[in-house]
């Protein structure tokens, strides 16, 4: 078994979580190649971590579903191991196109496990997210939680991770860890990545920022009459250095565990939609309009992950704060809007 994992491959390595995780690797002294096909990326991602790592970057464009020039990249740079992020991730859109997601995140998974079979390359860590849980029946999350996705998103991520712990079972050489991600939000020190949505923001802290650079009028806040403190929905929120960090941890945690493995990735704490709007207002010293309106569809009330799983095994915790989360993704999106968009 290969348990001397320097060469790492990231599928969708130009995009949010990718990038900043292309950063925390690096420091951490592995060499990294970027793998994605730049549908939600963008190509100057490059030359930014170049300018923060220092290091000369191999980037290849290219689709996951491209078992040809995925198998080729895999053996041309040597790859020891797979951090798996490329798909497709916006719930609403998956209900209006499931058979993209499906194609996308389930094919580009499958086409990724043959061209690794067949280089007999075995370590891979898988972007999972806390949406398997569903309607949660208790709180915190902890792995055990029953799964139940309600959208097709959901659902792909759901059978991905049946068909990874299939494949482990398969053969025992297999080192495979999903890292079921809370709310992922913030952004790199440098402000030169961050979260760069190519349409309108779905999730709420680019929506906030949205609002307070003034690019949105309002934020709609859905639905005040849950059952929590203030009514409004509450989410484990997670600072995307920390997640990033998650995955060094988990290469390190694969090098010596065989099998397959699940991981949440988050806080442990949970912040409501109200308590990030004053969070970001301190931070960013705007103030952010905000009109309630009616329950998003498919919303639940509370989430928020049990960590002790990641701490005790992993070795790994997050570390920083909702004032880091919300003042990083305030300086990224000034720096944002004087960004060639290109
Ligand atoms: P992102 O869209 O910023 O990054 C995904 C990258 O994959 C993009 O650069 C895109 O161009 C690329 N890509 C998509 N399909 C591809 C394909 N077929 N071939 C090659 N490249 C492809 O998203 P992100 O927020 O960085 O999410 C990364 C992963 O984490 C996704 O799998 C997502 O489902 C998962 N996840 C994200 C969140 C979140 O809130 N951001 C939460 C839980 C899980
Ligand atoms: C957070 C809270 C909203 C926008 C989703 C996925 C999850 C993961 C992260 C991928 C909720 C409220 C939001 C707005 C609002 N992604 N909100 N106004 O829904 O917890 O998680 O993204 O895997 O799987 O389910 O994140 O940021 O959309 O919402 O009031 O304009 O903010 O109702 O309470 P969510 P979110």
């Amino acid at each position: 078994m290969n348990t001397q994992l320097k060469k790492i491959l990231l599928t969708g390595g130009m995009g949010y979580i990718g990038s900043h995780t292309a950063i925390a690797l690096i420091e951490a002294g592995y060499e990294v190649v970027l793998y994605d096909n730049l549908s939600n990326s963008k190509y100057s991602v490059l030359s930014r971590l170049e300018i923060i790592t220092g290091v000369k970057l191999q980037f290849i464009e290219g689709d996951v579903r491209d078992n040809t020039k995925l198998e080729q990249t895999l053996s041309n740079h040597k790859i020891d191991a797979v951090i798996h992020f490329a798909g497709l991730k916006a719930l609403g859109e998956s209900v209006e196109r499931p058979i993209d997601y499906y194609e996308n995140n389930i094919s580009g998974t499958i086409s990724l496990l043959k061209a690794m079979s067949a280089l007999s390359i075995r370590t891979l860590i898988f972007s999972s997210s806390a949406t398997v849980y569903g309607n949660p029946e208790y709180l915190p999350l902890d792995e055990q939680h029953p799964t139940h996705a309600t959208n097709p998103y959901g659902r792909s991520k759901l059978q991905i991770e049946e068909i990874l712990a299939d494949v482990a079972k398969s053969d025992s050489s297999w080192k495979i860890a999903c890292l079921r991600y809370f709310n992922p939000v913030g952004a790199h020190d440098s402000n030169l990545v961050g979260e760069d949505p190519n349409d309108v923001p779905n999730n709420l802290m680019p929506y906030i920022s949205s609002v307070a650079a003034g690019s949105m009028p309002h934020l709609n806040v859905y639905g005040n009459n849950y059952a929590t403190p203030d009514g409004t929905g509450v989410r484990d929120y997670i600072h995307v250095m920390d997640l990033a960090q998650g995955h060094t941890s988990a290469l390190h945690y694969l090098k010596h565990q065989a099998g397959f493995h699940l991981f949440n990735l988050g806080t442990g704490k949970g912040f409501s939609v109200l308590e990030m709007i004053k969070a970001f207002e301190r931070a960013s010293g705007k103030s952010i309009p905000y009109q309630i309106r009616a329950r998003r569809p498919g919303d639940v009330a509370k989430c928020y992950a049990k960590v002790d799983k990641a701490s005790t095994e992993m070795n790994w915790k997050a570390s920083k704060t909702l004032q880091d989360m919300c003042s990083s993704t305030w300086s990224f999106q000034k720096k944002l809007q004087i960004f060639d968009k290109g």
